[in-house]
Parts: structure tokens; sequence; C-alpha cells
């Protein structure tokens, strides 16, 4: 027998409460609580899949994951070499971004090599998928369209067409008639996806499912959501600049460090294969407060400009403002500047960019920003021309040695760079010979160099 009682849910967060309360003890958003029917069964409704026993580890057979080649390689590289067959992977990013796009690419190659792909829309109709799949050349046979929001008759196309992979776009409009309460809520989604990853185990169907983030950027609806699925994907970018770029947050099947790269062209994605190529196109002449740095991005090392502007004023609390790096990180390295340096930025507003919309995080790029606030400060340019910096910088203003320089310096020398400071105990073990290369054990040692 099913009761059911009413609980109030956050829309934002998942948290639940017996009273309505006005602000989510939990996230804190104010006015998220919704009241929502909840069933309680009397059995848990979870039913075992399999009859298996407990064995050893020793007596289970492993086999390498079987996936499919989505046609796409940045996506693919962040899944990690492809979709795992029987998977369930989120994607996650703002309206407009590019995820329907993507995943209608996605699902025309799958389609053209493996067979049945079923596309199932709740925000669009057939007809605007169909006009899309125009413009994008993404019209197989075997590529199948539906516009519907109810999972009862989802699971019945499901079963009637048979297809191996599944794209439900988007979680937030699907609905199951047992729940009483609307589209979106979290009820729903909790539930919605149970039924997905319940049809996706047992049929072997691997499944993406688009879900919308919320106005803080995180993702909307229970958190249970990312525990469930086996892969969280983020598709990020400034709607305005054409770049979008690819993480994985989750990953059973993969590492979490990899990127893909995107540019929204007229006619679809195109991947980037070379971002340093793209992030790096309009530098080429010195600039005050311009420094190129270097970071890896999972296994790929990218190169990418960083700018400062340093400018007096009266203010009494001067103002930070940073894009793309970590404004802690920007109070030390002026800490350390102030201190080591005696360069004073006290009476001084920073802004700090990276161009390209890339976040730079981790300690690779600290000497080449100390740089770039020093070029600013003092209006003048980088001594150096075509020159990568990289190093981490220390609060005594030493340079320390970063793990993958030598990959950094490569791709320098590759994109044509001619001149690279790195830290000087990164330098015995680097052997490049089209570049010059600067060794440098402090902060002192590099701005002589430069200025
Ligand atoms: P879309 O995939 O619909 O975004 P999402 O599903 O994440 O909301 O992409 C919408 C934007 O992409 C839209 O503003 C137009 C642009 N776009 C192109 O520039 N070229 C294209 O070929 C397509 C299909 C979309
Ligand atoms: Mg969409």
């Amino acid at each position: 027998m099913a009761k059911s009682k009413t609980t109030f849910v956050c829309q934002e967060c998942g948290y639940e409460s017996l009273k309505w309360i006005g602000k989510c003890p939990n996230c804190n958003v104010w006015n998220s609580m919704v009241e929502e029917i909840k069933k309680v069964s009397v059995s848990s409704g979870i039913s075992s899949t399999s009859n298996s026993l407990p064995k050893s580890i020793l007596n289970i057979k492993s086999s390498e994951y079987d996936r499919f080649d989505t046609g796409i390689s940045e996506l693919n590289r962040v899944l990690g070499s492809g979709i795992v067959k029987g998977s369930l992977t989120l994607i996650s990013g703002a309206p407009g971004i590019g995820k329907s796009t993507l995943l209608l690419q996605t699902a025309n190659n799958i389609a053209k090599k493996y067979g049945k792909v079923l596309y199932i829309s709740g925000e669009e109709s057939e007809e605007q998928i169909k006009m899309r799949g125009d413009r994008l050349e993404a019209i197989s046979q075997e590529l199948y369209i539906v516009s519907e929001t109810n999972l009862e008759k989802i699971e019945e196309h499901i079963e009637n067409i048979k297809p191996v992979f599944v794209i439900i776009d988007s979680i937030q409009t699907l609905y199951k008639q047992s729940i009483t309460s609307a589209p979106g809520s979290v009820s729903q989604v909790r539930e919605s996806s149970n039924d997905i990853m319940r049809i996706g185990k047992t049929k072997n169907i691997s499944f993406f499912i688009v879900a919308h983030i919320t106005k803080q950027g995180e993702l909307a609806g229970p958190r249970v959501l990312e525990h469930m699925v086996d892969t969280v994907l983020s598709f990020e970018g400034e709607r305005t600049e054409d770049f979008r770029i690819l993480r994985t947050m989750k990953n059973r099947f993969g590492t979490t460090s990899e990127i893909g790269v995107f540019e929204m062209k007229e006619n679809g994605l195109e991947e980037i294969s070379n971002p340093s190529a793209v992030f790096l196109e309009e530098t080429g002449f010195q600039k005050e407060g311009s420094v190129v740095i270097g970071i890896m991005e999972g296994t790929r090392p990218i190169l990418v400009e960083i700018q400062a502007l340093v400018s007096e004023t009266k203010a009494v609390m001067p103002r930070r403002t940073v894009v793309g790096v970590d404004s802690s990180r920007l109070n030390l390295i002026l800490a350390v500047l102030e201190k080591k340096l005696k360069v004073p930025f006290y009476n001084c507003d920073v802004y700090v960019n990276v161009v390209g919309g890339l976040d730079v995080d981790g300690t690779f790029g600290d000497l080449g920003l100390a740089l770039s606030l020093i070029s600013s400060i003092k209006s003048k340019e980088i001594g150096l021309e075509n020159l990568l910096v990289v190093g981490e910088l220390g609060l005594t203003g030493e340079v320390r040695p970063i793990s993958f320089c030598d990959r950094l310096v490569n791709e320098a020398e590759k994109m044509g760079f001619k001149n690279v400071i790195i830290p000087f105990r990164n330098k015995e073990k680097i052997k490049s010979k089209g570049i010059n290369i600067i060794g440098v054990s402090s902060l002192k040692e590099a701005v002589n160099k430069v200025f």
C-alpha cells in the first residue's frame, strides 16, 4: 500500500522539510521551498536487477569498457575515449551555450556508425530539430526524433525503436504521471532520473541527459542526480564569444582533468584541436601588462595570454577584479611583489583578465602574472619578444619548479615562440634546441631578465 504525505522541497538543492520555511537552511536561498506530494511506498520500490552472490574480487571477470566513438574527438577525450555502452551522462550548461547542437551532432555520428539513436526533446518541436539537423547536416536515416515529455510514453518509444543511444533534452521538461508535482520540480527530476537509470542499465542503452543550471550556476535539481549518473559534463563559455569549453565534473570511466574546446560556427560546433593557436590569435605584438603563460588542461599544454591593468586610485579600498584567475592567488602575488620588490599596489586598482575565457587554476601562471602586473604598473613592455613565462611563485619570492614543464616548452616551440622563462630547477631536464630557455630561481632574477 502506498500512502502519500506532503513535504516542502527546496527547488535549488533538494533539501526537504516537513514545515514551510522562508529560507532553505541548506543552500540559503529564499522562497525556494515548494510543497510536493511524496509517495511513500511500503516496499522501497527498488527491486534487485540481478541474483548474484558475493564473490572474491579475483573471481570477477573484468572487461575493458565497450565504447561508442562519438565522431568528435574533443568529446571522446573528455569522456575518456568515447561513450561507455549502458552509461548515463549528464550535461549541464547555460541556455544557448550549445548543448542541443553538440548532442544532435553526436547523435547523428553515432546513428551513422552504430544504428538507431533516439533524440527526445521536450523543448523543441520535431520540425525545429529537423531545421537544425539540416543546418548541421545531421540527417542520417537511423536518427529518430520525437518531441515528448511524458516519461511513460518515452519508455514505450524506447521499447519500440530499440535504440543504442538516447538523448533526453532536457530532464527538467520530463514528468511522470504518477507524481503530482510540476515538471522540473525536485521530485519529478529525481523520479525520472531513477527511471532512466533503470531503463539504461537493464537494456544496456547509453543515455545523455541535458540539465539546466540555476542562476547561481549550479545544476538545478537535487544533488542526488549527480550521484546517480556515471559522468557529469559541464559546457561553458561566454555567449558573446564563440569559444566553448567542455569539462568533466565527474567520470566513472576516465579522468576529470581533460577539457574539450569548440567554436560555435554557422553550421554547428567545430572542434579546436590546437587551443593555443586560438587563444593566442591576437597576440604576437608586445603590449604593456600582457604576458603569455602556459597551463596544463589534463594532458594538454595550452598557452594563453594574461593581461593586467594597474591604475592609481584614491579609493580607500582599491579594486581587485579578476577574470579567469583565482583572486586569492592574485592577492598573494601582489603581497610578494610589495614585500620583495618594494612595488606598491596598495593605492592601485588591479584588473586581471585571461584572454579567451579560459580559467587558469593552479600555480603555473604565477610568475607570468607577476611580470604582467609589474609591466603594467611600470608602463613598460616586456623586453623579450615572443616570450612564454611559466613558474610557481613562493612566499619568499623564489620561483619553484612545476610539473610538465617540458611539455609546455615543446608547445611554445611548436607555436613559434623564441624565448621561455622557466624555473631554474626545471631547466636541467629540458633539451630543446629551437628555443632560448632562461632558467630563473627568483622573482627578482626574472624581472631583471625582462625589464
Ligand atoms: P543550442 O544548442 O540551442 O543551445 P542550448 O541547447 O545549450 O540551449 O544553441 C543555441 C545557440 O547556438 C543559438 O544562439 C544559435 C547558435 N547556433 C549557431 O551559432 N550555429 C548553429 O549551427 C546552431 C545550430 C546554433
Ligand atoms: Mg537546447
